[in-house]
């Protein structure tokens, strides 16, 4: 474990970026900074309870406040949501309409079988990129399932909260590349 908390070599890690997805179409929403929904999932608001070695030691709090400084960097614009019902998931994305300009999701669990999700997902039509602290392609096998990859145009898994820094940093090229 490194001492600002995060999952070391031991915790297995490896980024996976896959670049052939299909492209969602980026439309810019307003003036001004791009805008970030960083949406957390089930069982993540319990970070710093959990093993460490999988997850480091902060907590979503924490996390949230590193993620925001990475991205008032990069001049992207935050927000942040978190939910452990899949409902209230589903209603979030729903409810993206104008106020994000793309995605940045770590759904828990829900990641390798909530098909509510996914669906609300590609609704949401909005640029995604899935994340994970932990290498979830190199733990038990029902972990590299992942329902909503395919609508997502990157995966980072594996990074610990780094992990959050890169995909705002693709993000940003993505969002730029495409956007006028
Ligand atoms: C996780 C990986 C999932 O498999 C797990 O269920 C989580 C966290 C991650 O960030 O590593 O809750 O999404």
């Amino acid at each position: 474990m490194s001492s600002q908390g995060k999952p070391g070599k031991d915790a297995g890690s490896v980024a996976c970026y896959a670049r052939e997805r299909p492209r969602t179409p980026i439309r810019r929403r307003h003036a001004g900074s791009w805008r970030i929904e960083v949406m957390h999932g089930v069982n993540l608001d319990q970070l710093g309870r959990r093993d460490p070695l999988l997850y480091g030691t902060l907590t979503l709090v924490q996390l949230e406040r590193e993620i925001e400084e990475h991205a008032s960097a990069l001049d992207l614009a935050t927000s942040f949501f978190h939910s452990n019902h899949e409902g209230a998931f589903v209603e979030r994305l729903h409810g993206l309409g104008d106020a994000a300009d793309a995605i940045i999701l770590n759904p828990g669990s829900w990641t390798h079988y909530a098909w509510a999700i996914r669906d609300a997902l590609e609704i949401a039509a909005l640029p995604a990129i899935e994340v994970h602290l932990s290498d979830v392609e190199h733990r038990e096998p029902w972990r590299r399932v992942s329902v909503i990859r395919d609508l997502c145009f990157a995966t980072i898994s594996g990074l610990g909260p780094d992990g959050y820094r890169d995909a705002l940093a693709r993000l940003r090229e993505e969002l730029d590349r495409g956007g006028s």
